[in-house]
């Protein structure tokens, strides 16, 4: 089954079949919304608003480790994560896509693993994402006509509030090439979960290091990703064709993750 977290400006599924919203429960409290589930092309999807229908939960409050659970649970194997980004590239202007693929993690008021008092466990995020899924996040991009670049550093900062100027430019200097509120912990959690996970960082601003740009203003950001969200959406109906109705092993072993991961002796 094919997950799409969906970020700001991007709450549904267009064309799904027998859609419904279904309440999933986990052991970690309620993920952000309801899951839609359905199938399109004949493939089993979910979507589950990350920040919920309403926009509701902010960026330090979305309940990272329900939602990751709650696609478990669903029989989810493939997670493909959409969200707004700000860029530190002239050449990743706002309306281009960003297919992520490293992560630096600045946030410091989430719980970041579902391991720990009792069972521990440290699995390996040293390339966090699917280059399964990636390769299809760019080609059903390309298809879509959407100026999109392969590969990128996304930082990811705890917000709400938008970064200084002192601080893009650090980010900036450190190698990044984008900036957003919300992939992490939610990489580090699919991998925990054995789940294939890619990031899809729409553009929406220069964040604020661009002298030829003001400050980030979210009323901007709004208006870029309205402009955009058809984008999203043809991204997203051409998935389920370019990855097939079967789901395979991952030839990464994302799916395999905990294979030498956990630490805990097995009660006796
Ligand atoms: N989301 C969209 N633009 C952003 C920015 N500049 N910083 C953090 N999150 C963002």
């Amino acid at each position: 089954m094919i997950a799409i977290i969906g970020g700001s400006g991007l709450y549904d599924i267009d064309g799904l079949q027998n859609a419904e919203w279904v309440t999933v429960e986990t052991p970690w409290g309620a993920p952000s919304d309801q899951i839609l589930t359905g199938t399109l092309d004949g493939v089993k999807m979910a979507f589950l608003p990350r920040h919920g229908r309403g926009h509701v939960h902010s960026p330090t409050e979305v309940p990272y480790r329900a939602n990751i659970d709650a696609l478990k649970r669903l029989g989810v194997t493939d997670v493909f994560s959409i969200s707004a980004c700000g860029s530190f590239r002239e050449e990743m202007a706002p309306g281009d896509f960003v297919i992520v693929d490293q992560f630096i993690d600045r946030t410091f008021a989430r719980e970041k693993s579902f391991f720990g008092t009792g069972c521990v466990a440290h699995v390996s995020v040293a390339h966090p994402t699917c280059e399964r899924l990636s390769d299809a996040a760019e080609t059903a991009a390309r298809d879509a006509g959407i100026n999109v670049h392969r590969g990128g550093t996304y930082l990811c900062m705890e917000g709400p509030q938008f970064s200084s100027m002192a601080e893009s430019k650090m980010y900036r200097s450190w190698g990044c090439d984008v900036i957003g509120m919300t992939n992490m912990p939610e990489a580090k959690l699919a991998r925990e979960a054995e789940l294939c996970y890619a990031s899809i960082a729409m553009v929406t601003d220069f964040d604020s290091w661009h002298p030829d740009h003001g400050a980030v203003e979210i009323t901007d950001i709004i208006a870029t990703l309205t402009g955009n969200s058809q984008n999203g959406r043809a991204l997203v109906q051409r998935l389920p064709a370019l990855l097939g109705q079967t789901r395979a092993a991952c030839p990464h072993g994302c799916d395999r993750a905990l294979e030498h991961a956990i630490m805990t002796a097995p009660e006796k």
